[in-house]
């Protein structure tokens, strides 16, 4: 348990205030195997139950009676061929001590709850699954079927959830200041990595999974390294990274307690960027800054997001890539040719935080609704007004997408704004996107780490030359 008792007492006590009636039922999860019961992937706790609990043991679930108050831990005692095989744990009961709740029960007595709750027409608060066991586990609970699911989830369940695990405190600002130490370490290591033709994308996402390891630490998501970064999540491949082109490394660290790091840097293989790099590279740079000077408690997010649209497009069009007036440009989301998604999420214990509760309900409101209508807007992960306490990523990027552009000049799209036979001279230029992770304090703003892994262009061809 990484906090003390009262962190989660506190939490549990908000969250039983917020959703007001009914029984909340938080699911733990289950391991998860690989190719037979035995070989599991390694275990990774449900964040929102660790966020309540503390807890990190497989098969756990939370039941917090809204109206009486009371709390139960429910999960199984290990009997003597697990402890055979993997050492004694401690029981559940010592974990419902250590938190902090009062009452233990196994997890047939679930089946039992919900029987009881469905006689008794109260609400069974639970939120969207998004693993197979939990769907049928929830089907056998509460009649419903996996399909039917994410639409019964509770609406006031997700926003209780939201509305706490947004604001980060200052104990998990300590650890999410410890996961991006370990980004720093692997974003360093990949960029001297980087300069070394004839290394493979591979070995190089091999190095990092290391590092991250070595911390007793994971990757916070499967690292994204291409020499095409124009595929927003291109995975390594085995080939060599050649002199001449960039590569994108997009990695963050999740620590042992899951708090997360999301860090993008790209790097000139051939150690100094050419001109034309440069000239893209310095773009997407000052797009990163500006989020440093805008973003602040108030500000909506999709108003920094739009303002990197309009800068994008301005130095885009100096560059005779785009033309037309900016404002209109932006509006028909003409600089999603370069800019398809979002400039930034929210971070926390998933790196894309929350996002399983449904990114409508973590990213926006009634006054920042996204317009699903447009390509590029569409993708925005987060849009809120900003508050103290809010972790988001600022993850500006320009990609020219051969299949993309091609689309784009033969149905015309916002034809008006772009200069095809130029972009057409870009379409083997790859993709650059720089991410760092913000938090907004009651000044502003501040990126995490106390280290800052190189990203203005002079800053990095110095770095890689050192
Ligand atoms: N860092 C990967 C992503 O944000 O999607
Ligand atoms: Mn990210």
């Amino acid at each position: 348990m990484l906090f003390p008792q009262e962190t989660y007492v506190q939490r549990r006590n908000a969250l039983r205030e917020l959703v007001g009636n009914g029984l909340i039922l938080l699911l733990g999860n289950n391991d998860s195997p690989m190719n037979y019961p035995a070989n599991a992937y390694k275990f990774r706790q449900d964040s929102s139950f660790l966020y309540f609990t503390g807890q990190h043991r497989d098969g756990l679930a939370l039941v917090i009676d809204c109206e009486s108050g009371a709390e139960t831990l429910v999960g199984d005692e290990i009997d003597i061929d697990d402890i055979v095989w993997y050492g004694s744990v401690t029981s559940v009961a010592e974990m419902a001590k250590e938190t902090g709740i009062a009452h233990v029960r196994p997890t047939a007595w679930l089946s039992e709850l919900c029987s009881h709750a469905k006689a008794q027409g109260r609400t069974v608060h639970f939120l969207p699954p998004y693993r197979s066991d939990h769907k049928i586990q929830l089907m056998d609970l509460l009649a419903l079927h996996p399909s039917q699911q994410k639409e019964a989830a509770s609406l006031p369940l997700i926003h209780a959830v939201v509305k706490l695990r947004s604001i980060k405190t200052a104990e998990e600002i300590a650890e999410l200041e410890r996961a991006s130490h370990i980004g720093y370490l692997m974003h360093t290591a990949a960029m001297r990595l980087a300069v070394q033709p004839g290394i493979t994308e591979a070995y190089i996402g091999g190095q990092l999974d290391g590092i991250a390891a070595s911390h007793g630490s994971t990757t916070s998501f499967q690292s994204i390294i291409s020499m095409h970064g124009e595929i927003l999540h291109g995975y390594p491949s085995q080939r060599p990274i050649e002199a001449g082109r960039l590569l994108l490394c997009d990695a963050g660290a999740e620590t042992v307690e899951h708090y997360c790091s999301d860090h993008t840097r790209t790097t000139p293989i051939s150690g100094r960027f050419t001109t034309r790099q440069r000239e893209i590279y310095d773009i997407v740079v000052d797009c990163h800054d500006l989020a440093l000077t805008h973003a602040k408690p108030g500000v909506k997010y999709m108003d920094v997001h739009l303002d990197v649209c309009r800068l994008m497009t301005e130095r885009l069009k100096a560059l005779g890539l785009m033309k037309g007036d900016t404002e209109e440009a932006v509006q028909h989301g003409a600089h999603a040719l370069f800019l398809p998604h979002g400039l930034g999420h929210m971070m926390g214990m998933d790196v894309h935080d929350m996002e399983g509760l449904g990114q409508i309900h973590v990213g926006f409101d009634e006054e920042t609704r996204p317009r699903l209508d447009q390509f590029g807007t569409n993708a925005l992960r987060f849009g809120r007004r900003l508050e103290v306490g809010h972790v988001v990523t600022d993850e500006p990027g320009i990609y020219f997408i051969p299949d993309l552009i091609d689309l784009w000049r033969r149905e015309g799209t916002n034809a008006a704004f772009l200069n095809f036979d130029k972009i057409d001279e870009y379409r083997d230029f790859g993709g650059i996107r720089i991410e760092d992770d913000v938090l907004i304090t009651p000044d502003g703003c501040r990126f995490l780490g106390d280290e800052r892994i190189p990203y203005h262009a002079d800053d990095v061809e110095a770095y890689i030359a050192g």
